[in-house]
Parts: C-alpha cells; sequence; structure tokens
C-alpha cells in the first residue's frame, strides 16, 4: 500500500533534548556545532571540514527542510531544551528504497563536548521508540566503520543486531578503504523489548 501523501512527524520532546526536523533559521547553530567538533568529527565523517559559514549551512539545512517536507530524507537535529544549542544530528535516511518500504537508516553524530556522555545512546533510544511508533518504520538499520568503538556500541546497546560486515566497501580521500559494519532493529523485535 502506498504512503501517500505522507506528512512526516515534526517533533520529539524529552526532558533532555527536543529531536525535531532543521527549521529555516538553524545555520547557525549547525555551524557553531560543526566548528566546535571537528577534531572529534572527522575520523569518521568525510563531509567534516575544518571551518563551516553560517550561511552555508544555513544553505544545507535549507535543503534538509525541503527533503523533509517532499518526503525523500529526513535529516533531524538534536537540540538542547531551549532550542538554544545543536547537540548533534541524526535522521532517517531512505537507502533501502523509497518511503513504501518502510526502512531506514538511522545516522547520527553528537557534538565534541556532549559525546562519550551517554548522549548518544539515550538519542538513539529516542529515535527508535519515535521511528516504531510515529513513522511507518518496520526496520531501521545503523551503518558504521568497524573501528568506530562508539558507534558500533552505541547501536549494540540499543539493541541493534549485527546483520554484515562488507570489507573495504568505501574508499576514503587517503586512499586506504574501510570496512563497514551493518546492524538492524525490526519492529516487532524492538515491540518485544519494550513490552
Ligand atoms: C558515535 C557517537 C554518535 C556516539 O555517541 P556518544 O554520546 O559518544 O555515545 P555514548 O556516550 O552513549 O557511548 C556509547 C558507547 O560507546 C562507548 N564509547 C563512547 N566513546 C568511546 C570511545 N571514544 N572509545 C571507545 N568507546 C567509546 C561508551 O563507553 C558506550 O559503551 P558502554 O556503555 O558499553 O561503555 C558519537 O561518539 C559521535 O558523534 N562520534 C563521532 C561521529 C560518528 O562517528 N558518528 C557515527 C557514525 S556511524
Amino acid at each position: 500500500m502506498d504512503i501517500k501523501p505522507f506528512f512526516a512527524p515534526e517533533y520529539y520532546i524529552t526532558d533532555e533534548f527536543t529531536i525535531r526536523s532543521y527549521m529555516l533559521g538553524d545555520g547557525p547553530l549547525l555551524a557553531e556545532a560543526v566548528n566546535a567538533s571537528y577534531e572529534h568529527l572527522k575520523r569518521f565523517m568525510p563531509w567534516a571540514k575544518p571551518h563551516t559559514e553560517d550561511i552555508e549551512a544555513e544553505n544545507t539545512i535549507r535543503r534538509w527542510r525541503g527533503e523533509y517536507l517532499l518526503a525523500t530524507n529526513f535529516t533531524l537535529g538534536v537540540f538542547d531544551p531551549d532550542g538554544k544549542r545543536l547537540l548533534g544530528s541524526s535522521g532517517f535516511h531512505l537507502r533501502e528504497g523509497d518511503l513504501n518500504n518502510r526502512a531506514a537508516e538511522i545516522g547520527m553524530w553528537i557534538r565534541a563536548d556532549a559525546a562519550h556522555k551517554g548522549l548518544g545512546s539515550r538519542v538513539l533510544r529516542a529515535i527508535l521508540t519515535w521511528g516504531f511508533t510515529a513513522w511507518p518504520w518496520e526496520r531501521l538499520t545503523w551503518r558504521c566503520n568497524e573501528e568506530n568503538i562508539a558507534s558500533r556500541r552505541t547501536a549494540e546497546k540499543a539493541g541493534m543486531r549485527l546483520e554484515g560486515r562488507f570489507r573495504a566497501v568505501t574508499r576514503l580521500p587517503d586512499g586506504t578503504r574501510e570496512t563497514m559494519l551493518a546492524f538492524a532493529i525490526l519492529k516487532d523485535e524492538w515491540e518485544m523489548g519494550n513490552r
């Protein structure tokens, strides 16, 4: 059955953070967070660069907002409760087919000064709860570099299962090739674990 039209959910609110679509005007918050996190992001986030201008980030979030409204890709910001600071970024990305396939890949980064304190694990649990209750997802996936221990542990702790290991799947700018791990959780597995 076609999901048409699809009006994506906009907000998921907890006491610690709000997960929502990026909105017009969020560009400077995104630029501040990535600029403060370059050293932390550069190892595993190929898009990371030393400095991003506010206007460039604003252009990016406008594209993300457009994709969100068109239901082609759902990039999400993780904001502190008063909305003044971006704690990280996530999203439901349609990498296993279009919306009718009801499967999405979750991406995530947490800003440097908030990382390694349990926040990524709490955000992923929130994303799974939101994803399996308010969104049409029947399968949610997570991919990470085999050497990215924090990412791998974040997925495992949230109950995602390792499904595969793809050797030398991606070529990095320095010419080396990275091995990726693929994790997934199905809606019925998530429901069983949250009864
Ligand atoms: C991966 C990331 C999103 C995880 O979020 P986080 O808030 O740092 O994760 P948490 O603090 O919830 O930690 C999750 C697990 O990873 C472990 N971990 C965290 N940082 C670690 C590190 N630097 N080295 C080894 N393990 C680490 C934690 O100990 C925890 O496992 P445990 O409970 O068994 O001890 C975050 O570290 C990040 O943004 N990294 C850079 C970008 C990135 O790699 N994104 C993922 C791409 S797939």
